[in-house]
């Protein structure tokens, strides 16, 4: 179950508070960026990519960490949506404000090969993505949303791109097992914009904040 400081230690890591709440995590990275530009200038031909001097600082080595709650679970995510995900942070389409301080200065410094490197790694691992076994308030209500959609709103029912067991394929991504409060945050920024998908923008148009809660229970719970 989630207590109460639980779920206020989570309103306070959203948004604009995680700035400070990540004050170390920021310069973390600034190192491990500086390490793939240095290693880039090397010459001695390709280094092979560390996800142990980057990625894994937020992620984990396997892409399970759960350290942090708005980042996201890599491991067996669908490959083709992973490079596509790295390539939009590289290139500045994915300019979310999670995405943008944290993915933006990692993904400049990847090169195709690395993206794809990297994406076939987190994909390979196992065990896949999987309910951490915290429970969220409305994961009832989140399975008919899921299932069904909410007509009156005119939002679809996500199984009929995520899969009935919201796993996913290719570029739509397997969201069973995803970290609640990622997704939480993801619904946010789909509805205010700042994440750009053609599909996930109209879909989270007239989502409420606690339908996209209520949806990110089940999902987690998966
Ligand atoms: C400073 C912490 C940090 C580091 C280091 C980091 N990430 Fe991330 N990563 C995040 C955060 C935070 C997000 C969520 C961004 C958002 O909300 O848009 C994310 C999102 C992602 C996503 C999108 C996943 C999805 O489901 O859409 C991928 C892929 C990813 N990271 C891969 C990597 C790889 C590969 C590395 C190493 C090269 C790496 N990350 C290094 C924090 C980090
Ligand atoms: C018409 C197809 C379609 C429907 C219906 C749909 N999705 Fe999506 N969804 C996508 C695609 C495509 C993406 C990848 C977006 C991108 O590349 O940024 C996505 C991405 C997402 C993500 C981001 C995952 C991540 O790892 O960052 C979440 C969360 C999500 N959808 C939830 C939902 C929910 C909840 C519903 C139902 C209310 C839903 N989707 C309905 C196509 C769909």
């Amino acid at each position: 179950m989630t207590t109460h400081s639980q779920r206020q230690g989570s309103r306070r890591a959203s948004g604009l508070g995680m700035r400070g709440a990540w004050g170390p995590l920021a310069g973390a990275v600034l190192l491990a960026v500086a390490g793939v530009a240095g290693a880039a200038k090397a010459g001695a031909g390709p280094t092979p990519y560390r996800v142990s001097d980057n990625c894994a600082i937020c992620h984990g080595m396997r892409g399970a960490s759960t350290d942090y709650n708005v980042i996201p679970r890599l491991a067996g995510q669908h490959k083709a949506y992973l490079v596509m995900q790295l390539k939009q942070f590289r290139n500045g389409h994915r300019a979310d404000q999670n995405g943008n301080i944290y993915m933006a200065p990692v993904a400049q410094g990847l090169t195709d090969g690395q993206i794809d490197q990297l994406a076939g790694y987190f994909a390979a691992q196992r065990p896949r993505m999987q309910a951490s076994g915290v429970s969220h308030a409305g994961a009832k209500a989140g399975k008919a949303i899921f299932m069904n959609g909410v007509t009156s709103e005119q939002i679809p029912a996500c199984m009929e791109c995520h899969g009935a067991q919201a796993q996913g394929a290719s570029t739509f991504p397997d969201i069973a097992g995803q970290r609640y409060r990622y997704t939480v945050q993801q619904l946010k920024y789909f509805h205010n914009g700042t994440r750009k998908n053609t599909l996930m923008n109209q879909i989270a148009k007239n989502i409420t904040l606690t339908q996209m809660k209520e949806v990110a229970a089940y999902l987690s719970s998966l």
